[in-house]
């Protein structure tokens, strides 16, 4: 039916069915799979409809969909915002609407937070943090300087602004911690590795690597093995999130330290959307819980992994 339904200008479904549009961010990494798997699982076992839409890493698509969200009065709005700025117009379309929204695994900057109802997902400066406690805590002992090179996610992204803001706080507080190069691979294997091939060549003295994400890690692994170096020894690597292939790559001793970020956001996502729905009160942030993982806790953890 395309009538409105009570209080909102939603089309609930007679039988009380939620219908949710979700706007994911697109397949850029494996955790990106595993996290759009979440929510669809997620979904159907809430037993809430949901509308999906892949926005292939590009903002116009996502502002399109939510467009589309509210044109076909869904009852709540998800979305991961593949940037921080630029949503308060369409933002303030879904309130006029009294289309309810979500934010999960991604922050925006809108300084109006009455254009959202909570945000769901990891807490990144703090992942940023852990990445640079662990190579603090590693070259204790050094001397020299400690030459560093940054593989950054995709540009103006919450974790990428994040993640670097974390770890620069940490290690700026000892000189020797030096980031000779920092650049963004758009959180892909490919852009990864591409640009780790380009810090080889003007770096002849790289000493440790800080991929945002596991697959810019792992496309950086296969440049430095192409340039007759051995990853994790020559040159040591830590990564965010996780996944199996980084956990992999951690276990066989080519990556250092892995802080994990969790994509299992799914659950409490319908969670949050089904008590949005009903009007009830959500707390306005909610923090994913997450560890960290050395080479030995990756063997052990690797043969229970999900993802
Ligand atoms: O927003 C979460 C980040 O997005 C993950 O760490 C990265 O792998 C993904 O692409």
């Amino acid at each position: 039916t395309a009538c409105g339904g009570g209080g909102g200008g939603s089309a609930s479904a007679a039988d009380g069915t939620i219908t949710m549009g979700f706007s994911q961010v697109g397949a850029e990494s494996g955790w990106r799979t595993a996290n759009t798997k979440s929510v669809q699982e997620s979904a159907k076992a809430a037993g809430i409809q949901l509308k999906f839409s892949d926005a292939q890493q590009k903002q116009e698509n996502q502002i399109k969909a939510i467009r589309s969200f509210i044109q076909q009065k869904v009852d709540v709005i998800a979305f991961s915002p593949v940037v921080e700025s630029g949503w308060d117009t369409v933002l303030k379309e879904a309130k006029n609407a009294k289309i309810p929204v979500i934010l999960t695994d991604r922050a925006v900057d809108s300084k109006d937070t009455s254009l959202y109802k909570t945000f769901l997902g990891s807490d990144f400066v703090e992942e940023g943090r852990k990445a640079g406690n662990w190579l603090v805590e590693q070259y204790k002992d050094a001397k020299d300087p400690v030459n560093i090179v940054e593989l950054q996610g995709t540009t103006g992204s919450a974790p990428a602004n994040d993640r670097k803001a974390g770890f620069a706080e940490v290690i700026g507080k000892d000189a020797k911690f030096k980031v000779i190069a920092s650049q963004s691979g758009d959180f892909t294997r490919a852009k990864g590795k591409e640009v780790m091939e380009a810090f080889l060549k003007a770096h002849p003295d790289i000493d440790v690597l800080y991929a945002h994400n596991d697959d810019m890690g792992l496309g950086a692994i296969e440049a430095i093995e192409g340039a007759g170096k051995k990853p994790g020894v020559d040159i040591k690597i830590i990564t965010v999130d996780a996944v199996r292939d980084g956990m992999q790559a951690l276990a066989d001793g080519k990556i250092n330290f892995i802080v994990e970020c969790s994509p299992l956001l799914g659950g409490q996502l319908m969670d949050l959307a089904k008590k949005v729905v009903k009007g009830e009160s959500v707390p306005a942030r909610v923090v994913t819980e997450e560890t960290t993982f050395t080479q030995e806790q990756a063997k052990q953890a690797l043969p229970t992994r999900q993802y």
